[in-house]
Protein backbone atom coordinates (compact mmCIF):
# COMPACT_ATOMS: atom_id res chain seq x y z
CA UNK A 1 0.00 0.00 0.00
CA UNK A 2 0.82 3.62 -0.46
CA UNK A 3 2.64 5.77 1.91
CA UNK A 4 2.56 9.67 1.03
CA UNK A 5 4.10 12.13 2.91
CA UNK A 6 2.40 15.48 2.90
CA UNK A 7 3.89 18.94 4.06
CA UNK A 8 1.45 21.54 5.51
CA UNK A 9 1.87 25.30 6.05
CA UNK A 10 0.46 27.61 8.42
CA UNK A 11 -1.33 30.44 7.31
CA UNK A 12 -3.09 33.75 8.36
CA UNK A 13 -6.85 34.06 7.78
CA UNK A 14 -8.39 37.35 7.97
CA UNK A 15 -5.23 39.34 6.58
CA UNK A 16 -6.39 42.18 9.22
CA UNK A 17 -9.45 43.78 6.96
CA UNK A 18 -11.12 40.40 5.48
CA UNK A 19 -13.03 38.64 8.20
CA UNK A 20 -13.50 35.12 6.85
CA UNK A 21 -12.62 35.74 3.23
CA UNK A 22 -9.02 36.18 3.06
CA UNK A 23 -6.01 34.46 4.00
CA UNK A 24 -2.60 33.91 3.19
CA UNK A 25 -0.05 30.57 3.15
CA UNK A 26 3.58 30.99 5.09
CA UNK A 27 6.83 29.03 4.74
CA UNK A 28 7.51 28.59 8.54
CA UNK A 29 6.23 26.91 10.62
CA UNK A 30 4.55 23.42 8.68
CA UNK A 31 3.18 19.83 9.85
CA UNK A 32 3.93 17.29 8.53
CA UNK A 33 1.17 14.19 7.44
CA UNK A 34 1.75 10.79 6.43
CA UNK A 35 -1.15 8.80 5.21
CA UNK A 36 -1.75 5.36 3.93
CA UNK A 37 -5.09 3.72 2.16
CA UNK A 38 -6.79 0.98 3.87
CA UNK A 39 -9.13 -1.92 2.48
CA UNK A 40 -11.03 -1.71 5.62
CA UNK A 41 -13.69 1.11 6.25
CA UNK A 42 -12.31 2.86 9.13
CA UNK A 43 -9.63 5.86 10.56
CA UNK A 44 -6.74 5.21 12.26
CA UNK A 45 -4.47 8.09 13.72
CA UNK A 46 -1.06 8.28 15.51
CA UNK A 47 0.36 11.50 16.42
CA UNK A 48 3.48 11.96 16.92
CA UNK A 49 3.81 15.17 18.52
CA UNK A 50 3.35 16.29 22.55
CA UNK A 51 0.43 18.13 21.90
CA UNK A 52 -2.37 15.01 23.05
CA UNK A 53 -4.77 15.47 20.30
CA UNK A 54 -7.46 13.24 20.53
CA UNK A 55 -7.15 9.76 18.02
CA UNK A 56 -11.14 9.39 18.01
CA UNK A 57 -11.43 10.02 14.21
CA UNK A 58 -14.87 11.93 14.94
CA UNK A 59 -12.98 14.20 17.84
CA UNK A 60 -9.97 14.64 15.27
CA UNK A 61 -9.82 17.40 12.88
CA UNK A 62 -8.27 15.29 10.39
CA UNK A 63 -10.00 12.60 11.48
CA UNK A 64 -13.47 13.73 10.63
CA UNK A 65 -11.98 15.08 7.11
CA UNK A 66 -11.06 11.34 6.11
CA UNK A 67 -14.17 9.99 7.38
CA UNK A 68 -16.56 12.24 5.11
CA UNK A 69 -14.34 11.13 2.25
CA UNK A 70 -14.49 7.69 3.61
CA UNK A 71 -18.08 7.94 2.62
CA UNK A 72 -17.83 9.70 -0.13
CA UNK A 73 -16.37 6.28 -1.28
CA UNK A 74 -19.36 4.34 -0.18
CA UNK A 75 -16.95 3.52 3.00
CA UNK A 76 -15.32 1.11 0.75
CA UNK A 77 -11.93 2.39 1.81
CA UNK A 78 -9.89 3.49 4.93
CA UNK A 79 -7.23 5.86 6.20
CA UNK A 80 -4.33 5.45 8.33
CA UNK A 81 -2.84 9.04 9.40
CA UNK A 82 0.61 9.95 10.96
CA UNK A 83 0.04 13.21 12.31
CA UNK A 84 3.42 15.09 13.27
CA UNK A 85 2.05 18.81 14.35
CA UNK A 86 4.50 21.48 14.63
CA UNK A 87 1.83 24.48 14.47
CA UNK A 88 1.10 24.41 17.74
CA UNK A 89 -2.49 23.89 18.34
CA UNK A 90 -4.67 27.02 19.65
CA UNK A 91 -1.88 29.24 18.24
CA UNK A 92 -4.42 31.34 15.46
CA UNK A 93 -2.30 30.46 12.53
CA UNK A 94 -4.17 27.49 11.25
CA UNK A 95 -3.36 24.85 13.18
CA UNK A 96 -6.42 23.26 12.63
CA UNK A 97 -6.58 23.96 8.98
CA UNK A 98 -3.21 22.25 8.31
CA UNK A 99 -4.05 19.14 9.59
CA UNK A 100 -7.43 19.34 7.60
CA UNK A 101 -6.41 20.36 4.27
CA UNK A 102 -3.12 17.77 4.86
CA UNK A 103 -5.94 15.25 5.29
CA UNK A 104 -7.97 16.17 2.07
CA UNK A 105 -5.16 16.67 0.19
CA UNK A 106 -3.64 13.61 1.06
CA UNK A 107 -6.35 11.34 0.62
CA UNK A 108 -7.30 12.38 -2.94
CA UNK A 109 -4.37 12.27 -4.02
CA UNK A 110 -4.09 8.22 -3.16
CA UNK A 111 -7.39 8.24 -4.42
CA UNK A 112 -6.29 9.47 -7.86
CA UNK A 113 -6.82 13.17 -7.34
CA UNK A 114 -10.31 12.40 -8.31
CA UNK A 115 -12.02 15.21 -6.59
CA UNK A 116 -11.73 18.89 -8.03
CA UNK A 117 -9.84 21.67 -5.53
CA UNK A 118 -12.94 22.90 -4.64
CA UNK A 119 -14.44 19.27 -3.52
CA UNK A 120 -11.25 18.76 -1.76
CA UNK A 121 -11.54 22.40 0.23
CA UNK A 122 -15.06 21.19 0.96
CA UNK A 123 -13.88 18.04 2.67
CA UNK A 124 -11.28 19.84 4.63
CA UNK A 125 -14.07 22.44 5.82
CA UNK A 126 -15.76 19.53 7.84
CA UNK A 127 -12.33 20.07 10.20
CA UNK A 128 -13.24 23.42 10.52
CA UNK A 129 -16.23 22.89 11.68
CA UNK A 130 -15.36 20.41 14.48
CA UNK A 131 -12.70 22.95 15.24
CA UNK A 132 -14.69 26.13 15.52
CA UNK A 133 -18.00 25.24 14.62
CA UNK A 134 -17.97 26.92 11.75
CA UNK A 135 -17.35 25.77 8.19
CA UNK A 136 -14.67 28.89 7.15
CA UNK A 137 -12.25 28.40 4.19
CA UNK A 138 -10.10 31.35 5.01
CA UNK A 139 -7.37 29.62 6.53
CA UNK A 140 -8.13 25.91 4.78
CA UNK A 141 -7.81 27.55 0.78
CA UNK A 142 -4.44 29.25 1.49
CA UNK A 143 -3.10 26.37 3.15
CA UNK A 144 -4.29 23.92 0.42
CA UNK A 145 -3.55 26.38 -2.90
CA UNK A 146 -0.24 28.82 -1.68
CA UNK A 147 -0.33 32.16 -1.67
CA UNK A 148 -2.94 34.43 -0.83
CA UNK A 149 -6.93 33.11 -1.28
CA UNK A 150 -9.96 35.25 -1.55
CA UNK A 151 -12.93 33.48 -0.87
CA UNK A 152 -15.48 35.22 -2.37
CA UNK A 153 -18.44 32.65 -1.21
CA UNK A 154 -18.89 29.98 0.26
CA UNK A 155 -22.19 29.03 -0.57
CA UNK A 156 -21.29 28.48 -3.32
CA UNK A 157 -18.12 27.88 -3.23
CA UNK A 158 -15.51 30.75 -4.85
CA UNK A 159 -12.13 31.01 -3.99
CA UNK A 160 -10.21 33.13 -6.08
CA UNK A 161 -5.91 33.16 -5.85
CA UNK A 162 -4.69 36.58 -5.72
CA UNK A 163 -0.89 36.98 -6.66
CA UNK A 164 1.35 37.65 -3.76
CA UNK A 165 4.20 40.24 -3.90
CA UNK A 166 7.55 38.51 -1.88
CA UNK A 167 6.82 39.87 1.28
CA UNK A 168 8.37 39.02 4.68
CA UNK A 169 6.05 37.98 7.33
CA UNK A 170 6.65 38.04 10.73
CA UNK A 171 4.61 36.46 13.68
CA UNK A 172 4.64 36.31 17.45
CA UNK A 173 2.84 33.56 19.13
CA UNK A 174 2.04 34.78 23.03
CA UNK A 175 1.04 30.92 24.80
CA UNK A 176 -2.15 32.24 25.82
CA UNK A 177 -5.26 30.85 25.20
CA UNK A 178 -7.58 31.95 22.64
CA UNK A 179 -10.62 29.73 21.48
CA UNK A 180 -11.55 30.67 17.56
CA UNK A 181 -15.10 29.77 19.10
CA UNK A 182 -14.68 31.73 21.96
CA UNK A 183 -13.41 35.17 19.55
CA UNK A 184 -16.27 34.73 17.21
CA UNK A 185 -18.88 34.61 19.90
CA UNK A 186 -18.13 37.97 21.46
CA UNK A 187 -18.13 39.89 18.20
CA UNK A 188 -20.83 42.22 17.13
CA UNK A 189 -23.90 40.81 15.15
CA UNK A 190 -24.28 44.63 13.60
CA UNK A 191 -21.54 46.80 12.28
CA UNK A 192 -22.48 50.71 11.37
CA UNK A 193 -22.90 51.48 7.74
CA UNK A 194 -19.79 54.30 7.74
CA UNK A 195 -17.37 51.15 9.90
CA UNK A 196 -18.54 48.79 6.94
CA UNK A 197 -17.67 51.56 4.51
CA UNK A 198 -14.22 51.84 5.90
CA UNK A 199 -13.94 48.26 5.82
CA UNK A 200 -14.86 47.38 2.05
CA UNK A 201 -12.35 50.24 1.11
CA UNK A 202 -9.46 48.85 3.13
CA UNK A 203 -10.12 45.37 1.39
CA UNK A 204 -10.75 46.69 -2.10
CA UNK A 205 -7.32 48.64 -1.23
CA UNK A 206 -5.53 45.27 0.24
CA UNK A 207 -6.29 43.34 -3.30
CA UNK A 208 -5.02 46.27 -5.04
CA UNK A 209 -2.17 46.71 -3.31
CA UNK A 210 -1.12 42.45 -3.55
CA UNK A 211 -2.34 42.81 -7.60
CA UNK A 212 0.28 46.00 -8.21
CA UNK A 213 2.73 44.89 -5.77
CA UNK A 214 2.07 48.44 -3.95
CA UNK A 215 3.73 47.86 -0.88
CA UNK A 216 2.27 51.34 0.65
CA UNK A 217 -1.41 50.84 -0.20
CA UNK A 218 -0.72 47.16 1.32
CA UNK A 219 0.09 48.86 4.85
CA UNK A 220 -2.42 51.49 4.40
CA UNK A 221 -5.18 48.83 4.16
CA UNK A 222 -3.85 46.92 6.90
CA UNK A 223 -6.91 48.12 9.31
CA UNK A 224 -9.66 46.82 10.79
CA UNK A 225 -12.43 49.05 12.14
CA UNK A 226 -14.51 46.03 12.83
CA UNK A 227 -13.04 43.22 14.36
CA UNK A 228 -9.85 44.25 15.99
CA UNK A 229 -10.94 46.63 18.35
CA UNK A 230 -13.13 43.89 20.22
CA UNK A 231 -10.95 41.10 19.60
CA UNK A 232 -7.42 42.45 20.49
CA UNK A 233 -8.53 43.27 24.24
CA UNK A 234 -7.84 39.43 24.58
CA UNK A 235 -4.36 39.64 23.15
CA UNK A 236 -2.01 41.29 26.27
CA UNK A 237 0.57 44.20 24.07
CA UNK A 238 -1.47 43.96 20.88
CA UNK A 239 -1.71 47.76 20.49
CA UNK A 240 2.27 48.27 21.44
CA UNK A 241 3.33 45.78 18.93
CA UNK A 242 1.20 47.42 16.29
CA UNK A 243 2.33 50.83 16.95
CA UNK A 244 6.17 49.81 17.59
CA UNK A 245 6.41 47.36 14.87
CA UNK A 246 5.37 49.83 12.03
CA UNK A 247 8.22 52.33 13.42
CA UNK A 248 10.53 49.27 13.29
CA UNK A 249 9.58 49.30 9.29
CA UNK A 250 6.69 47.06 9.27
CA UNK A 251 4.12 48.03 6.74
CA UNK A 252 1.48 46.87 8.93
CA UNK A 253 -0.48 44.03 10.48
CA UNK A 254 -2.63 42.61 13.20
CA UNK A 255 -4.54 39.58 14.77
CA UNK A 256 -3.75 36.12 12.97
CA UNK A 257 -7.12 34.77 12.22
CA UNK A 258 -8.86 35.12 15.98
CA UNK A 259 -5.71 35.15 17.61
CA UNK A 260 -3.68 34.95 19.64
CA UNK A 261 -0.74 35.16 16.85
CA UNK A 262 -0.25 38.75 15.73
CA UNK A 263 1.53 39.04 12.35
CA UNK A 264 3.48 41.78 10.58
CA UNK A 265 4.34 42.18 6.61
CA UNK A 266 7.32 43.81 5.59
CA UNK A 267 8.64 44.95 2.09
CA UNK A 268 12.61 43.51 3.00
CA UNK A 269 13.98 40.59 6.01
CA UNK A 270 15.97 43.27 7.88
CA UNK A 271 12.02 45.16 8.61
CA UNK A 272 10.86 41.78 9.38
CA UNK A 273 13.84 41.28 11.42
CA UNK A 274 13.27 44.33 13.76
CA UNK A 275 10.00 43.85 13.51
CA UNK A 276 10.94 40.86 15.54
CA UNK A 277 12.92 41.89 17.89
CA UNK A 278 10.69 44.69 18.89
CA UNK A 279 7.75 41.59 19.29
CA UNK A 280 10.45 39.73 21.56
CA UNK A 281 10.85 43.51 23.97
CA UNK A 282 7.23 43.78 24.11
CA UNK A 283 6.72 39.65 25.58
CA UNK A 284 9.60 39.39 27.49
CA UNK A 285 8.12 42.81 29.39
CA UNK A 286 4.86 41.02 29.94
CA UNK A 287 6.40 37.61 31.47
CA UNK A 288 4.76 35.81 28.74
CA UNK A 289 5.94 32.88 27.15
CA UNK A 290 6.07 33.47 23.21
CA UNK A 291 7.33 32.17 19.90
CA UNK A 292 8.24 33.87 16.59
CA UNK A 293 8.71 33.56 13.39
CA UNK A 294 9.97 35.35 10.04
CA UNK A 295 9.61 33.85 7.29
CA UNK A 296 7.82 34.20 3.62
CA UNK A 297 4.38 33.94 1.91
CA UNK A 298 4.10 30.12 0.74
CA UNK A 299 3.46 29.68 -2.86
CA UNK A 300 2.82 26.16 -2.58
CA UNK A 301 0.29 24.94 -0.20
CA UNK A 302 -0.15 21.25 0.96
CA UNK A 303 3.09 19.61 -0.66
CA UNK A 304 3.36 16.49 -1.29
CA UNK A 305 7.05 15.74 -0.12
CA UNK A 306 7.94 11.44 -0.58
CA UNK A 307 5.11 9.07 -2.21
CA UNK A 308 6.72 5.44 -1.69
N1 LIG B 1 -11.81 33.90 10.02
C1 LIG B 1 -11.69 33.09 11.20
C2 LIG B 1 -11.91 33.97 12.42
C3 LIG B 1 -10.33 32.50 11.24
O1 LIG B 1 -11.33 35.04 12.46
O2 LIG B 1 -12.67 33.57 13.31
C4 LIG B 1 -10.06 31.63 12.42
O3 LIG B 1 -8.73 31.13 12.30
Amino acid sequence: MKNIKVRCPATVANLVCGFDILGMALNEPCDIMQLKLLSEPKVVIRNKDEFNLPTDPEKNVAGVVLLSIMEKMNNTIGFEVEIEKHIKPGSGIGSSAASAAGAAVAANYLLGNIFSSDEVVQFAMNGEKLASGVKHADNIAPCILGGVSLIRSIHPLDIIAIPSPDLYVTVVHPQIEVRTSDARQILRKQVLLKDAIRQWGNIAGLVTGFLKNDHSLIGRSLEDVIIEPVRSILIPGFNEIKTNCKEAGALGGGISGSGPSIFMLSSSEKAAKATEQVMKEVYDRTGIAYNTYVTTINKKGVEIVSDE
